[in-house]
């Protein structure tokens, strides 16, 4: 289809609301205006009632592949994130093999451009011996470094100061952290085993994983990117205490970013009773005024983007006891729906919400050309009904791994149309697998 025009949409963009036509051509958002109504087009689309959002950007995805592709895949993770309103993703390395090398990476472009529904780039992961990697990356390659200062899935830890230093130092591009002190978390396992034996309850995982853990990490990377000038983006955040490192207001002349993520500002400790391992994630989702910090912090500025974390692992998987059951968990299919129900509560307004899920993704990451609602930009959009309520059905779950955290749950708003690139890529329930998106461009130099 090469022409679309969307008709009397709610216009959620650039802090802004306003009833606007958008006509979409060749790929492009070609003209905006208040009645293009006399243009003939391939394809009307009628948005009465309806909001039009730019597409999210999630900077913060684990799509399995290579290597885990029992967990999941890039053609059915994309498939999920665009019939949640995701049109472009960033990827993570901690894959097998890992992708710590330029080869590894361009083998995974190579794979999105075959399978992905949705636009696409990946991080280069930092490891204990691949500074020269880093230093030699092409600034448009990859999205960012990925640092797990904390030990997560996959063998991806850099513990050594001298490592971190080199690549706080070193890196042609932004570093992005999971903040967790190992360490520490290894004594709180220890004491916690004593305790419970392998049959620790899903409701120790925040002490565990605990407050301090975060701090201590989270003080570092800020200490190293204060030291080194780095931009640092820290990823996830998840404490009260850690939004003291970072700065309120616009995302402009920051160097140190903070993210945080849809199930750590939807669900709190008390939600361990009832969901146990399913929402068992590093870092933890920890206690109700942590998210209620989260969440002001998204108002505040101090957290300058919000993203998903998908990281999908099988049902079995997550059956095992506390030890065994491996962290994370798939949410790319509802956390735009997730996070329009603060819009409901009163928490977020819809621009925020558009700030955080978009525009400041792509101003961060320097992305070319999307991120915006903009004439000459890529239509990269998403349609939203805040009055049809979704059921998160069992049936309908898209993800490899067959399940959801939000499974029996009825959002408020519904995701309606997803165009990635202008190509309708989900509608009336259904993904168009033959959509592909493109790789992210950057502006860096
Ligand atoms: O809960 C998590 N799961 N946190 C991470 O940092 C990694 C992720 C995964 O890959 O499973």
């Amino acid at each position: 289809m090469s022409s679309v025009l969307i008709t009397h949409a709610k216009v959620v963009n650039e802090g802004r609301i306003a009833e606007l036509d958008v006509l979409v051509r060749n790929g492009r958002i070609e003209k905006i205006g208040a009645d293009l109504s006399s243009l003939k087009v391939d394809r009307i689309i009628d948005a009465t009632g309806k909001h039009l959002l730019p597409g999210m950007i999630d900077d913060q995805v684990h799509f399995r592949e290579p290597g885990l592709t029992h967990k999941g895949e890039i053609a059915t993770e994309s498939a999920a994130a665009v019939a949640g309103g995701i049109t472009s993703y960033m990827e993570m390395p901690n894959v097998n093999p890992l992708t710590i090398n330029r080869a590894a990476l361009e083998d995974k472009y190579d794979r999105a451009v075959q399978k992905s529904l949705a636009n696409f780039a990946f991080y280069l992961g930092a490891s204990n011996d691949n500074l020269d990697e880093i230093k030699a990356i092409d600034p448009n390659a990859a999205c960012g470094i990925k640092v797990f200062m904390g030990a997560s899935t996959g063998n991806m830890l850099v513990d050594k100061r001298e490592t971190l230093e080199g690549i706080f130092a070193n890196s042609p591009i932004i570093v992005v952290t999971h903040c967790e002190d190992s360490p520490m978390i290894k004594l709180n396992e220890d004491r916690y085993r004593e305790q419970y034996g392998e049959d620790v309850p899903m409701a120790c995982h925040p002490l565990i994983r605990s407050e301090e853990a975060c701090w201590k990490s989270s003080t570092l990377a800020v200490e190293l990117a204060k030291k080194h000038g780095t931009q640092l983006h820290i990823l996830h955040l998840t404490t009260a205490k850690e939004l003291a490192l970072l700065t309120p207001g616009d995302l402009a002349g920051k160097r140190i970013t903070g993210e945080a993520c849809a199930h750590h500002l939807y669900f709190n400790e008390a939600d361990y009773a009832t969901k146990g391992a399913l929402i068992k994630c590093n870092p933890a989702i920890k206690t109700a005024a942590d998210q209620d910090a989260l969440l002001n912090a998204v108002n505040d500025g101090r957290i300058d983007v919000i993203a998903t974390d998908h990281a999908p692992h099988t049902w079995d998987e997550k059956q095992q006891s506390y030890f065994k059951a491996p962290s994370g968990l798939p949410l790319v299919q509802h956390a735009l729906i997730s996070l329009l129900e603060h819009y409901h509560n009163g928490r977020f307004s819809l621009e925020t919400i558009v700030q955080k899920t978009s525009h400041n993704v792509a101003r961060l990451f320097q992305i070319a050309e999307r991120g915006y609602i903009r004439e000459g930009y890529w239509a990269d959009l998403v349609l939203v009904d805040l009055t049809a309520p979704t059921v998160v059905d069992q049936q309908k779950i898209l993800y490899k791994c067959g399940w959801s955290p939000f499974a029996g749950t009825i959002f408020k708003s519904s995701i309606v149309t997803t165009l990635v690139n202008g190509d309708i890529a989900f509608e009336n329930g259904q993904v168009n697998s033959a959509v592909r998106g493109k790789r992210l461009a950057f502006n860096r130099r």
